[in-house]
């Protein structure tokens, strides 16, 4: 086991029942293919939602795009959380990035001096790296509330990353520094939980309108030249009313971006 890990997600439970919301429940494994698989598989047996998975450990985890997720066994916090939303099918999409805002604002809670802020639409990042991603995806199923299961993972204990990762990633601990002892991510993922809770539902029933003046305040891309992968160019302004990222080309025109993902030009 690296230096760092232990047992701190043991009292996981013990937390969720004392300050998690109501109605959570938490499911906590030593391995999954995917935290997001066991959300999925436990929302077509009808589990209600705020029905937690948490794992030490995946062997298939997955992010956005295509792209894997791959976490040291023991180390960070890797979970997903089965929503049943009353939405309009149009707000589903700012799930993610109401989900996105609850991680930064607990990863700022647990590294108060590190500058926590929102990729839009849902990475976390301090000083350009990343902390935190979320995986937000859609369960298809009969009428009635929309299903949706929120991944997360949280970069927590890991001091040493791969080399290839090394410029791009860190931790709650990094940012803590050498002389504090191991965050407890028993902690963090309740704070995260309470979040989510309180911020995903309203959203997802009536826009991101309550959460604008927050994702405002932590914009990590306002004022920065931006690319997306169709090759647009430009920079961002920030987010409209319906949380859509706002890219000015240098001729002059506004675009609004729905959905995607952008990179940091230059
Ligand atoms: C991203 O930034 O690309 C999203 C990463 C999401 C990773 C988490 S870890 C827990 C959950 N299970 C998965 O397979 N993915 C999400």
């Amino acid at each position: 086991m690296s230096p760092g890990a232990g047992d701190d997600l043991a009292r996981a439970e013990q937390f969720v029942r004392e300050r998690g919301p109501s109605g959570c429940s938490l499911v906590r494994l030593e391995e999954t293919t995917s935290t997001n698989d066991e959300a999925r598989r436990a929302a077509q047996k009808g589990a209600p939602s705020l029905s937690v998975f948490v794992a030490e450990s995946q062997t298939a985890g997955r992010g956005r795009q295509g792209r894997s997720w791959a976490s040291p066994r023991g180390e960070n916090l890797l979970f997903s959380v089965l929503f049943r939303l009353h939405a309009p099918a149009n707000n589903l999409p700012l799930v993610a990035l109401a989900a996105g805002l609850a991680v930064r604002d607990a990863v700022a809670r647990a590294a108060p001096t590190a500058s926590v802020l929102v990729k839009w639409p849902n990475d976390v990042l301090v000083s350009g790296r990343k902390i935190a991603g979320v995986l937000a995806e859609s369960v298809s199923g009969s009428s009635g509330p929309a299903v949706v299961v929120v991944g997360i993972g949280i970069n927590v204990h890991t001091r040493v990353f791969p080399a290839k990762l090394a410029e791009r990633a860190t931790s709650v601990w990094l940012e803590l520094g050498p002389d504090a002892g191991p965050p407890d991510r028993a902690a963090i993922l309740v704070d995260v939980l309470v979040g989510l809770a309180r911020d995903v539902p309203l959203v997802a029933a009536h826009g991101p309108g309550f959460i604008h003046a927050r994702l405002a305040a932590a914009d990590a891309l306002r004022g920065r030249e931006v690319r997306t992968d169709d090759g647009l160019v430009g920079t961002a302004e920030g987010l409209d009313s319906d949380g859509r990222l706002l890219v000015r080309e240098r001729d002059g025109e506004l675009h609004r971006l729905a959905a995607g993902e952008v990179h940091l030009a230059g």
